[in-house]
């Protein structure tokens, strides 16, 4: 028999590792030749710890599964299967079958740190393409995806891999976000640490592309699992010849190394980032200069999200076309969406830009946990808009976003029930502001601990002239955050805030008149 069971941190958390022990343990009582190996997750949370037998039909799933549950799950995979925990095939849970995965096509299948898996199932099929090409001609095939910067800003990526190709220098560096540190999200986390080889390929290509021959990547001090994996992966691919001096026999040199993060949002911000990755502590610097020209060490410098660097080998090996046939408007491509909060379903869910956020949440998501009313869902991390229910059909689209005053972010989306209190999320945004602020620039610093203050006035004003005076104020704040910010922290922190002021006006003690 052989049995499949996540080592992905996630799965862990809820007693994967258990589970694969008590499976050892009591197939060895049994004399059952049993071999468990240790997989990524398919990312379907709710289903975790998620056990597959891989038989020569496909796999068969059965979950969650506790270490209890092990002996009568080895009885019924020695007869027919039949067993309360049995979910059929994995490959056909609507949850999963619907999804167009291109990033994660690998995941819950293949081991993270088997170069010979990950090969198998069209691993490095991009580098190949890529070595047969001139760096110009890898640039325009990024360009003609259609592929944006995924960390949130949407940025396309050909025209930041055509601005460090063409800067002169005798130093560039491909560097690579991975402070995941948005409310919500998992979707790099569980790249790292389920497919790592591939966030290594993308970058190298994108090193050959820009002609860059050193890489970093950057991971958020929380994520100590994707380190030791990613840190395990570059040795595996620098063995196999896949970096160093003569990457997969091209006779161009690129090569990685991984930088670990001290816990600071702001260090998700690409500069700061960089200060960070210098040695120096967090701090946001003015652009111009972009550090695709000035950037590491001043050197021109590719800085991309994790998932903007993993959607590269698939671009490579199956074409500009294959890529920008999924999605819709300037949305190009698939995108990783990540349902948390309170959500029956949570989980990871790829798809092309297109489907609506009512899909997400109340398809895939199967509403809230709780079973209350859906309240709204925070979209684009702890600084995205509260979208309330009556939005939710607005496409998942950069541009569609925008036109509501909201962002798409990274792609994690966070449910909240009817209980949760939107006044209170105002005030955490201003407070998260407040404490993870770079202090840089003044109207983040100062305006995000004026802003507390102000909620906190209003909530406590006696009357409704009074409560006008602080939504005035409130407002106005919010407008200096906006336009007056150096990064997108202090620059974002109003859509939490005047989102819940415009959609639930009552939790502030406001009549709608009022918060308009
Ligand atoms: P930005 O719009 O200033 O820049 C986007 C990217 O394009 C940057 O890498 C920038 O250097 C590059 N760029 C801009 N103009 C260029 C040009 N002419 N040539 C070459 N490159 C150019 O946005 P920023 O401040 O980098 O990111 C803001 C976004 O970050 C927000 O929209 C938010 O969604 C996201 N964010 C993501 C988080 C996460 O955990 N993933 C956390 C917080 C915010
Ligand atoms: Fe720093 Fe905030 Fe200004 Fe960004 S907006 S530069 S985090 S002070």
């Amino acid at each position: 028999l052989r049995l499949c069971i996540p080592c992905d941190s996630v799965a862990r958390a809820v007693g994967a590792d258990a589970v694969a022990e008590a499976l050892v343990a009591e197939a060895g009582r049994r004399r059952l030749d049993v071999e468990v190996m240790r997989t990524s997750s398919r990312g379907l949370y709710w289903l975790e710890p998620l056990l597959e037998l891989d038989g020569p039909d496909g796999r068969l799933g059965f979950g969650p599964v506790t270490p209890e549950d092990v002996p009568s799950l080895l009885d019924a995979l020695a007869g027919e299967g039949v067993h309360p925990l049995a979910l059929g095939a994995v490959e056909e849970i609507p949850y999963l079958k619907s999804q167009q995965r291109l990033l994660f096509a690998r995941a819950g299948i293949t081991r993270p740190l088997s170069l010979e898996d990950y090969r198998a199932h069209g691993g490095y099929e991009g580098l190949a393409r890529a070595i047969a090409l001139s760096g110009d001609e890898i640039v325009a095939a990024v360009l003609d995806s259609g592929l944006r910067g995924r960390g949130g800003a949407a940025f396309p990526a050909g025209i930041k891999w055509r601005t460090v190709r063409g800067a002169v220098a005798e130093q560039k560096y491909v560097v690579c976000n991975a402070d995941e540190g948005d409310s919500g999200t998992f979707a790099d986390r569980m790249q790292m640490e389920g497919d790592p080889f591939l966030l290594i390929e993308g970058m190298t290509i994108a090193g050959l592309a820009v002609g860059a021959t050193l890489g970093y990547i950057y991971v958020r001090s929380e994520y100590p699992q994707a380190v030791q994996t990613l840190r395990a992966a570059l040795e595996i691919a620098r063995e196999a010849g896949y970096l160093g001096g003569d990457v997969a026999g091209s006779g161009r040199a690129f090569d990685l190394e991984v930088r670990v993060g001290a816990g600071a949002y702001i260090c998700g911000e690409e500069t700061a980032l960089l200060d960070s990755l210098e040695g120096k502590r967090g701090v946001v610097r003015a652009k111009p200069p972009l550090p695709a020209l000035q950037g590491l060490f001043g050197q021109p410098t590719l800085v991309h999200n994790v998932l903007t660097l993993t959607s590269v080998p698939t671009i490579l090996a199956r074409g500009a076309q294959f890529y920008r046939d999924f999605g819709m408007g300037r949305s190009l491509g698939t995108m990783p969406f990540q349902l948390a909060g309170n959500v029956r379903h949570g989980g990871l869910v790829e798809r092309a830009f297109g489907l609506t956020l009512r899909e997400l949440v109340e398809g895939y998501g199967g509403g809230t946990a709780s079973g209350r009313p859906l309240k709204a869902a925070q979209v684009g991390g702890p600084l995205g808009a509260w979208v309330p229910p009556s939005q939710f059909d607005t496409p998942l689209d950069y541009e569609a976003f925008a036109a509501m005053g909201a962002m798409l972010g990274h792609g994690g989306v966070v449910v909240a029930d009817d209980s949760l209190d939107m006044a209170q999320m105002a005030r955490f945004a201003l407070q998260f502001c407040a404490e993870e602020s770079c202090g840089k620039c003044t109207p983040c610093r100062i305006g995000s601990t004026r802003g507390v203050e102000v909620v906190d006035r209003l909530l406590a004003a006696p009357d409704a002239a009074a409560r006008d005076e602080q939504v005035i104020l409130l407002k106005d704040l919010c407008d200096t955050l906006t336009y007056g910010s150096l990064c997108a922290l202090g620059g974002m922190t109003a859509y939490p805030v005047t989102s819940a002021l415009k959609h639930f006006p009552a939790d502030f003690g406001l009549e709608t008149s009022e918060a308009d």
